[in-house]
């Protein structure tokens, strides 16, 4: 722990104590996400939790979670797992995957599905909202969905990440980030110096809290799964463990998509590797 020094200022913990404080970080965000803080990521942590240390009093970083060791879990743990989780993302992220979804997987699912014009989509790890409204956009520009109720589930382990996903507000950066001029003017609208999202995008999207790591709550029946860059951030029996349990809500004749660095190869036998447009997906096999 740090000490006061004469002078008034507070002495950084000797390097055993960071040792300490990162090996309990690396634990408590490994129990609560799975994610894995690799070795060496100092500087990652004195990034991320620098401004939480400061608003909390503490010395540096090291000293906050040296204190948080000896707390009983609450909103400060939480807050420190938040902080340390990776919520990059963008609007059409990794656009073949948006363009195989509009010009291949809604005509095939349109074809399979026209008996009940129900098509249920999840973005599982959605971070601030622009995966799941831009499905939302590909489902309200498709002619052939109009009549169609399309769901889209849209949950993350974080819960501010969720609230500004709700919220469907993004800043001038965020939009400038993926979306088209056209796409911009038609889904949205200024609001100050921010954009917000027409509210016909946003009632269509169900925004949630789920763990992929723990045990989930009852999840539909999905057609059209995207979980894409979370499975890099776990150990391989987790993403075992996600992948399994994903097997379990896609339809047997539904779609899978992966990051780009991510696969189900060497993971899970019951996915088979296609290509679909420019882009790769991952169906259950046999269908
Ligand atoms: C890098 S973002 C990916 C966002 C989006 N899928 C994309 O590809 O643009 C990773 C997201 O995974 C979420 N995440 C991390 N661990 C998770 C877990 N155990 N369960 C659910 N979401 C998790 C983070 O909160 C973050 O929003």
């Amino acid at each position: 722990m740090s000490a006061a020094v004469p002078g008034g200022t507070v002495a950084a913990p000797a390097p055993a104590e960071a040792a300490t404080a990162f090996a309990y970080l690396q634990d408590l965000v490994r129990e609560r996400s799975a994610m894995a803080i690799d070795e060496g990521k100092e500087y990652l942590v004195e990034a991320r939790l620098a401004d939480l240390a400061r608003q909390r009093g503490r010395s540096s970083v090291w000293d906050l979670l040296l204190w948080l060791r000896t707390q009983p879990h609450g909103q400060d743990h939480t807050a420190v797992v938040e902080a340390m989780t990776t919520n990059e993302t963008s609007f059409f992220r990794d656009p073949a995957v948006f363009e195989a979804i509009r010009t291949r997987v809604l005509p095939d699912l349109v074809d399979r599905r026209g008996g009940t014009r129900h098509l249920s989509v999840w973005s599982a790890a959605c971070s601030t909202g622009q995966e799941p409204y831009s499905l939302a956009m590909l489902a309200k520009e498709d002619p052939a969905l109009a009549a169609w109720d399309v769901r889209i589930l849209a949950t993350d382990l974080t819960g501010a990440v969720l609230d500004r996903a709700r919220s469907g507000r993004f800043t001038k950066l965020e939009v400038n980030r993926g979306l088209a001029a056209n796409r911009l003017l038609r889904w949205f609208t200024q609001a100050g110096t921010e954009w917000e999202v027409a509210p016909e995008l946003r009632r269509s999207i169900e925004f949630r809290q789920l763990n992929l790591a723990a045990a989930w709550p009852a999840v539909p029946a999905m057609d059209l799964v995207l979980l894409r860059n979370v499975l890099i951030y776990f150990p391989v029996s987790t993403k075992r463990q996600v992948l399994a349990q994903v097997r379990t809500v896609l339809r047997p004749d539904g779609y899978l998509f992966l990051g780009n660095a991510e696969t189900t190869l060497n993971l899970d036998g019951s996915f088979e590797r296609v290509e679909v447009g420019g882009a790769t997906a991952f169906r259950p096999s046999g269908s």
